[in-house]
């Protein structure tokens, strides 16, 4: 995590670093700093917490620089403070840090014996003082990037400048996305494509090994023999951050909001299953196993697509946490084994980890990604675009719901193609999805109503069976992660080996259910929560809400569905509780504690 923002022009660069680093702030919050080159000297400014609070220290004293290193922290080592705050700096240089250095231990050793005077916890600040080091013994800044570059292990990318060199910006790539960008008012380079946009029209992005010289004319890249190189190039797109104003009080409530549109956008650029079947370079009639890999909410989204995949398709699905997967032992491939990895950002490491260690066992990956242009998009065998647009909120709400629409599409093709009947019934339904989630934001009343009532609990637990079983998982990150109140979800018919016991009158229980297959199993779950004297808040369709009246204390009504559509419509109204329940007890629901949008560190 961390986002890098550098820009070198012919006027101060302050502002630019600025607005770059809110650009990237969904990478993490913990701190912030700049630091720019004035006079022949380094100057630095930063400040613990958001962007915010560096700007605020920056309108107080505003470096004249022209050419300035920037960076948006969430912290690994080291608390967030101001002395571990990028950038770092050693005599003469400055650099800002994404990624972890995991040799940082012994580097720091063996240079604090040759005199290094480290101030910081952190790992990325052996990083100036190795570069030092070099130029010291006589390299140039461009030779002792790829020097130090070559000594790090671990995942990096760096910004940096030098007193020595005070009309260039330098910038270092292994394993963390960095792209630069060229334009009128001069060069820039950030963490993300598209944090460019109104300096640059194109980025490049940067490979493995790969450096880059920027100056006021122009952008080189070197490869990691030293050689000059051109490298892939992404159109930026000026509309991503453009200003425009939030009709709702946070952008989280505006991507809850926004989802309609999402889907009807999904669903009018893949008008039939095999639309989605173009974009990838996979024949589901010899698929023998599919193996969804995902994290946090992305997983969840797998989690429910793997059912859809063995009902639809008749294909034998299994569902993995990245972070675990791509360190797991594995039985050698099946033929015809086929990765689907899901994500927002297509930057998590995990994730990336996971599909590095398919590709490496031979077996071909397919993406669904929001962010095109990302790690995850360019390097999968195929790549399916979600389509939510940008989603800023740090919970993620808006490409969940991606996900599963261009998953149930996904799962509709593969069923298709293996001659599964009852596919086009599905696909028709489908179509009403958009005006189901509709109705059920039009709840969001009485939402609010039960958020009031229960925004002070310290505990709440979620269920559901079947295909609710993923949406209870959900719901609970949801409100444990911009609330930060403890929640957990558990499959209803598990309850009664064990977390039934954490029942009490205090503690909220969402029990999902819906008419259909599975409503009297659920329902049974539900009654021995009542029988316990648990608080239950029921969200499930009219018809379910009803047989089960009098053991709720609290209901949330959602439009009935079938078994593709009904998970989708029941994450709304919890969606909605969370933002709710963490509006109430006046938290910052776009950025949560300890949090970043792109989990770009292992
Ligand atoms: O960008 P990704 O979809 O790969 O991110 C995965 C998770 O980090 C992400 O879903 C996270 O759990 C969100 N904060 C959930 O709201």
């Amino acid at each position: 995590m961390c986002g890098i923002f550098a820009r070198i022009a012919n006027e101060p660069v302050a502002p630019a670093l600025i607005e770059g680093l809110r650009r990237l702030e969904y990478r993490g919050y913990d701190s912030a700093g700049i630091a720019t080159i004035e006079q022949g000297g380094i100057e630095r400014r930063c400040a613990v917490g958001k962007v915010d609070a560096l700007e605020a220290v920056v309108r107080s004293g505003p470096p004249a620089g022209t050419v300035g290193i920037a960076h948006t922290r969430w912290a690994t080592h080291g608390s967030p403070s101001e002395r571990n705050a990028h950038p770092h700096i050693a005599p003469g240089l400055a650099i800002a840090h994404n990624g972890i250095i995991e040799n940082h231990r012994e580097l720091r050793h063996a240079l604090s014996d040759r005199g290094a005077r480290f101030r910081s916890e952190t790992d990325s600040e052996v990083i100036p003082w190795l570069m030092h080091q070099h130029m010291a013994g006589g390299a140039s800044a461009k030779d002792a990037m790829h020097r130090v570059g070559e000594e790090l292990h671990g995942a990096f990318a760096i910004a940096a400048i030098s007193e020595n060199e005070p009309d260039v910006l330098r910038a270092y790539r292994r394993g963390s996305p960095l792209a630069v960008g060229f334009g009128k008012g001069g060069g820039v380079l950030a963490s993300d494509p598209q944090a460019l946009a109104g300096y640059a029209s194109e980025a490049m992005i940067l490979e493995d090994g790969d450096s880059a010289e920027i100056t006021r004319d122009g952008v080189a890249l070197f490869n990691r023999a030293g050689e000059r190189v051109q490298r892939q190039t992404l159109a930026v797109d000026p509309s991503v951050f453009a200003c425009d104003d939030n009709p709702y009080a946070h952008h989280m409530l505006r991507e809850i909001h926004e989802q309609p549109d999402v889907i009807a956008r999904i669903l009018g650029q893949y008008r039939v299953p095999s639309d989605v079947l173009a974009m990838v370079p996979v024949d589901f009639r010899r698929v023998s196993r599919i193996t969804l890999v995902a994290c946090g909410t992305s997983y969840y989204a797998a989690a429910l697509a793997r059912r859809w995949f063995q009902e639809f398709a008749r294909v034998p699905a299994e569902v993995a946490i990245a972070s675990e997967f791509r360190y797991e032992a594995f039985a050698p491939p099946l033929p015809g084994e086929l990765a689907i990895v899901i994500s927002q950002s297509g930057e998590t490491a995990d994730t990336i980890g996971a599909m590095e260690v398919m590709r490496a066992r031979g077996i071909p990956v397919i993406a669904l990604v929001n962010q095109i242009g990302s790690t995850i998009a360019r390097e999968a065998d195929g790549t399916i675009p979600l389509l939510a647009g940008p989603e800023i909120g740090v919970a993620s709400t808006k490409a969940f719901s991606a996900q599963l629409t261009v998953l149930a599409m996904l799962a509709l093709a593969a069923g298709q193609r293996r001659n599964q009947p009852g596919i086009g019934q599905f696909h028709a339904r489908l179509q009403k999805l958009g005006d189901m989630v509709t109705a059920a934001l039009h709840n969001e009343p009485a939402v609010i109503a039960v958020a009031e009532r229960i925004h002070n609990a310290h505990s709440m637990i979620y269920v559901g069976r079947g295909s609710l079983f993923p949406v209870a998982m959900e719901g609970a990150l949801k409100l444990k992660e911009i609330s930060y109140i403890h929640a957990e979800g558990f499959a209803a018919g598990e309850l009664k080996h064990g977390p039934i016991a954490l029942v009490d009158p205090q503690t909220p229980i969402v029990a999902l259910v819906a008419s259909g297959s599975l409503f009297e199993k659920s329902a049974s779950n539900v009654r021995e929560i009542a029988a316990r004297n648990g608080r239950i808040v029921l969200v499930g369709d009219r018809a379910s809400l009803l047989s089960l009246s009098d053991v709720s204390t609290h209901s949330l009504t959602v439009p009935q569905g079938c078994e593709l559509l009904q998970p989708i419509v029941s994450t709304v109204p919890l969606q909605l509780l969370a933002y709710h329940v963490a509006r109430l007890r006046g938290l910052d629901v776009d950025r949560p504690r300890n949090l970043a949008k792109s989990v770009t560190v292992e």
